[in-house]
């Protein structure tokens, strides 16, 4: 699997994410399996969220990571009304708790809320003296933010990026890149919807002997410093997603895919799920 720095240290450019993990009892086990598969392939990268299942994603990755902690690089995410200086280290130990772990790897507001960046800030830190998060990052922010934000101890930004959706390839991209701040896209596969059907990405994807979810990921990848987060339960999904890290596009490729998914000319407000 081939990695990217994020903040000193490398990571798999393409994780795992687990939204609407734990929510359903009986798929629990084959959402432990899954992340077990995805991390035995080289997808150590793990993504999370207080807000997944009111706790239960968290729950999940827990067990999936119970005596292999150190193999892997877990991102969780605090919710913006928990966000204040009291706040952050109360939903940190919950995320602790329920994670089974004393540090996350990656912690990052989820979007921007009520409380003051500065006061985040302040508490983030806290927390990464305390030991307790290796680092911090922020999620669904765009440019101004960003700017307003200018902290270089910002250590990514997670953001909507696919085929479907490419507004950040304007201002957002191109500034991070600049600044060398890793991305991390989530729904890279437009969370499976029609786009893995459009005849364009069918045609790339036959060309090279793969699926159209391996083309979106190695489209969203072919980017620098942009790491994905695709998010599979069903077992032939993770070997594909692992397997997309080898795969490139080529100058034919992408110039099909800009005909049919042309990139922006203009800012467009930040996408959002
Ligand atoms: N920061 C934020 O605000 C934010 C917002 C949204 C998402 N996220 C993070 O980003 C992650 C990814 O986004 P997402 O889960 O919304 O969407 P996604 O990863 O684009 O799509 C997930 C869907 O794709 C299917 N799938 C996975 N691999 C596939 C493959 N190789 N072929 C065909 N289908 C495949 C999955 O099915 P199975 O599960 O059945 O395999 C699932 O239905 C989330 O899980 C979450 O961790 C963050």
């Amino acid at each position: 699997m081939r990695t990217l720095d994020l903040a000193g240290v490398p990571v798999p450019v393409i994780g795992q994410g687990t939204w609407r993990m734990g929510e359903e009892r009986h798929q629990r086990n084959a959402e432990i399996a899954a992340l077990q598969a995805g991390i035995e392939r080289g997808m150590s990268l793990i993504d999370t969220a207080e807000m997944y299942a009111e706790g239960g994603a968290e729950e999940v990755v827990g067990a999936a990571i119970t005596g292999q902690r150190d193999r892997v690089f877990l991102v969780s995410k605090v919710y913006p009304h928990n966000a204040s200086r009291k706040g952050i280290p109360q939903a940190c130990d919950r995320s602790l708790r329920r994670l089974g772990t004393d540090y996350i790897d990656l912690y990052l507001l989820h979007w921007r809320g009520q409380y003051p960046l500065e006061e985040t800030v302040e508490a983030f830190e806290r927390l990464r003296e305390d030991g307790k998060i290796g680092r911090w990052g922020v999620s669904n922010f765009d440019l101004d933010d960003l700017e307003e934000l200018a902290s270089p101890a910002c250590a990514t930004n997670q953001v909507l990026y696919n085929i479907e959706e490419r507004g950040i390839e304007f201002d957002l991209l191109p500034a991070a890149q600049r600044q060398r701040l890793p991305l991390m896209a989530y729904c890279p596969i437009a969370q499976a919807g029609k786009l893995l059907h459009h005849p364009v990405l069918q045609q790339v994807a036959e060309r090279h002997g793969v699926t159209t979810a391996q083309v979106s990921l190695a489209w969203v990848l072919r980017q620098d410093g942009v790491i994905a987060i695709p998010k599979a339960v069903h077992p032939e999904h993770v070997r594909l997603n692992a397997e997309a890290a080898g795969l490139r596009l080529n100058d034919e490729d992408l110039a099909a895919i800009d005909r049919a998914f042309p990139a922006p000319l203009r800012k467009q407000r930040l996408a959002v799920v």
